[in-house]
């Protein structure tokens, strides 16, 4: 199913088609395309290029996944469990350079995610991230360190039947893609001021 999303601006169609649905197929994903998204990960920007990311992958069926799995929200415990892939993404905020405990490593981590979620796209593969589940229980099911912080569960999988979600999910699958308009966040002079940029078409 595509949810093209509705631009103002036309942009690359990776962009413009990914999207994150619940409805996986269990279909198996092929190695090399695992192999490419993290990847893409591996090759995203970080801050003094410490890549403080840190993922686990589960295969469906595996110790691993029903782990991850076992975390998870009741809300997202009705559909990511179809996925052939769950993975958590987590940060080590431990600067390999100073030492110190920081929050940048976050920020680094949320894009390596999103770069991985557009090869996914270019795969033909979807992403799902969830910031619904137990991060006790993580940290403990993986012996996280202390310096890892548990950031978000992704599934990551080929697009399944929709009718087979709960009722509810399928209301949400097939709702409107909407996003802020652009003078809720690019301002100009000050902090809430929006700038003309957008005026155009
Ligand atoms: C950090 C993060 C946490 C999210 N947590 C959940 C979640 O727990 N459960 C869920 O169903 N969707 C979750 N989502 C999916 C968002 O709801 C979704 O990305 C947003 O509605 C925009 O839709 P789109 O990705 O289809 O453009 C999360 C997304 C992100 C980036």
């Amino acid at each position: 199913m595509r949810k093209t999303a509705p631009v103002k601006y036309d942009i690359h169609s990776l962009l413009l088609e990914r999207w994150s649905p619940r409805a996986f197929s269990s279909k198996e994903i092929p190695v090399d395309k695992l192999q490419r998204i993290f990847e893409a990960s591996r090759w995203a920007p970080s801050s003094s290029n410490d890549q403080e990311w840190r993922y686990i992958i589960g295969f469906k069926g595996d110790e691993t996944f029903q782990k991850i799995f076992n975390t998870l929200t009741e809300f997202n415990q009705l559909w990511a469990g179809e996925a052939p892939v769950l993975v958590l993404a987590s940060a080590e905020t431990i600067s390999p350079k100073t030492g110190k405990a920081g929050t940048i490593a976050l920020y680094d981590v949320g894009q390596s995610v999103a770069i991985l979620t557009v090869q996914a796209e270019a795969e033909g593969l979807f992403v799902h991230q969830m910031a619904g589940f137990d991060k006790d229980k993580i940290r403990e099911y993986f012996e996280l360190p202390d310096s890892v912080e548990p950031l978000t569960v992704f599934t990551i999988g080929t697009y399944g039947d929709p009718s087979k979600l709960h009722p509810n999910l399928q209301r949400l699958e097939k709702s409107d893609r909407v996003r802020n308009n652009f003078d809720t966040f690019v301002f100009r002079n000050k902090y809430g001021e929006p700038t003309d940029l957008f005026n155009s078409p």
